[in-house]
């Protein structure tokens, strides 16, 4: 077994995430109890969130008082140091949470004069730590992971997210799965974009993409796909995923292929 050897920046991510991932899940239990009561646990759930956040906060900023925060929940602190900032969800898969599914993350991503340079993506259920540092390799655990290297459609497994309410791009969605349900050996909607990135990097999907989604959903798993040997990109194939709202991740087989194949199908279809 290869034995991963955590830097000072790996260990402050790991333990805040840890810490806040022992919040999530005692409030996971109390929703399980919350889900018989008529008026729902979705109250319960937010302050969840807000509590995981504040842990979150509270220990990166200890640790690294001058970096900046882009939090989902408490949104933007600029830090004395303006090329450092932490990215971070508290609870990636909130609608899994709030319906006792478990399978919710924290992520936390840092960039570093406009790059992600480190990357953790803590599943607190199966305790399983995804993390990446730049230039150091993808580690699931202490074990080193790494893209799957199934070439064909036929044989992948793919993630994506369904644009659900107000959120855009239905149509395009709906144009996208034709092609990707004839060509591969499956498409999953498992309801957190963080997890779905930490899957591809550990081999488990071939590809992932999703539309809408927003920096803190992206950062660490941008990262540690690469760092897994896997590309990402845009829906272009550019490198606007932390920010443009579209993400394609996968192996380096099938990258360039799920990446056309999504733009031209979406590019094709009428908006939402
Ligand atoms: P969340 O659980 O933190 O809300 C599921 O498709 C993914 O999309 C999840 O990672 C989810 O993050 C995110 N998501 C859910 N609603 C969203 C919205 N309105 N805008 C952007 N991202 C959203
Ligand atoms: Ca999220």
């Amino acid at each position: 077994m290869e034995m991963a050897l955590k830097s000072a920046t790996i260990n402050v991510m790991e333990a805040a995430a840890r810490k806040a991932g022992r919040g999530l899940i005692r409030d996971f239990g109390e929703v399980e109890q919350l889900q018989v009561s008529r008026k729902g646990p979705a109250d319960f759930v937010s302050e969840a969130d807000r509590r995981a956040d504040r842990i979150l906060r509270a220990e990166l900023s200890k640790a690294r008082p001058s970096f900046g925060l882009l939090m989902e929940e408490s949104g933007s602190t600029p830090g004395s140091d303006d090329e450092r900032l932490w990215i971070v969800d508290p609870l990636d898969g909130t609608t899994n949470f709030l319906h006792g599914i478990p399978h919710f993350a924290i992520s936390i991503g840092l960039e570093e004069r406009g790059e992600i340079t480190a990357g953790v993506i803590y599943e607190p259920v199966r305790d399983e730590l995804f993390w990446a540092e730049k230039g150091i390799g993808a580690y699931l655990n202490r074990r080193r992971i790494r893209v799957s290297s199934r070439g064909s459609f036929q044989d992948a497994v793919l993630a994506t997210g369904i644009p659900v309410g107000a959120r855009p791009g239905k149509d395009a969605f709906l144009a996208v799965m034709k092609p990707l349900m004839e060509q591969t050996a499956g498409v999953r909607r498992f309801g957190s974009a963080a997890l779905d990135l930490a899957y591809v990097a550990a081999g488990r999907y071939e590809g992932f993409w999703e539309f809408g989604l927003s920096p803190w959903d992206v950062a660490a798993g941008i990262v540690i796909v690469r760092e897994a040997g896997g590309l990402v990109s845009d829906i272009d194939g550019g490198a606007d995923m932390l920010r443009g709202g579209s993400i394609v991740a996968a192996n380096g087989e099938l990258h360039m292929r799920m990446q056309k194949l999504i733009r031209d199908v979406s590019r094709r279809s009428q908006p939402a």
